[in-house]
């Protein structure tokens, strides 16, 4: 693993030889969302946290405790060096989000969301760390359990910020996180080309009708979820 600076990229070619997920737009747009909300002061937990990029953001930004998990002991050893070098104090967790236990001011996710065939057509699978985007046929194996942890990973007022595709259904993310009794909404939004892995599943897509014939663009959103109570730092109303 080589990492070649203190401030890791936020859009970095994907490399398939390695099993960690490098920064991309969806990684920016989660980075931006937190930046324009602040989150100074703030204990903060980034879900998934593959390079760490995004709890390293949150570090740099002033947060006063961070905390990172990722499934992917690959991913953990990545974070945890990318935040030696960035000489930032980040706790990286290996495991399931799902055990994740604590309470936090803010709960940051960029989590695995693309739709994924239930055959292995290699053509389908492009090489690459699949853990970090494979998520079942709707796109949900990882986002419906997220969505229902994660009242119980908030501070009263705490707030959760969320990115994944137009694929992954975010009416579906909204339902859940109001179920657990959050108030949600998309609060931003970015339009960007395909992929590599989205441009190789685009047939397959089209095929059963997720996607309109020949459009190559999805559209990312972020998602702001508050918790019921006094808002903490980085709270507030979505
Ligand atoms: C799309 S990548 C996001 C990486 C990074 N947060 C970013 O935005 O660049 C998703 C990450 O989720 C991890 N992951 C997948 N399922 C998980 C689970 N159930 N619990 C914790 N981490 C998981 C993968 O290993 C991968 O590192």
């Amino acid at each position: 693993m080589t990492l070649t600076s203190s401030s890791l990229p936020t859009t970095t070619a994907p490399r398939p030889e390695l099993d960690v997920y490098l920064p991309q737009q969806d990684t920016q747009l989660l980075i931006d969302t937190l930046r324009s909300r602040g989150v100074a002061g703030a204990r903060v937990l980034d879900l998934c946290t593959g390079s760490g990029a995004i709890a390293i953001a949150a570090a740099r930004a002033g947060a006063t405790e961070v905390t990172a998990v990722d499934a992917s002991a690959e991913a953990v050893a990545y974070a945890r060096q990318a935040a030696a070098e960035a000489g930032v104090r980040i706790e990286v967790a290996h495991g399931d989000l799902r055990r994740h236990r604590g309470r936090y001011d803010v709960v940051t996710c960029n989590p695995p969301y693309v739709p994924t065939p239930p055959e292995s057509e290699a053509a389908l699978h492009p090489a690459g760390p699949s853990h970090a985007w494979d998520a079942g046929l709707d796109g949900r194996a990882v986002l419906d359990p997220l969505c229902a942890h994660v009242p119980d990973l908030l501070v009263p007022g705490g707030t959760l910020v969320l990115v994944h595709s137009e694929f992954a259904d975010e009416e579906a993310s909204l339902r859940a996180l109001r179920a657990g009794g959050l108030t949600a909404e998309v609060v931003a939004e970015r339009v960007i080309p395909f992929g590599p892995v989205l441009s190789a599943r685009a047939g397959w897509m089209e095929e059963i009708g997720m996607l309109e014939r020949n459009r190559r663009i999805e559209r990312l959103v972020a998602i702001v979820a508050v918790a019921p109570g006094e808002s903490g730092p980085a709270g507030g109303s979505a």
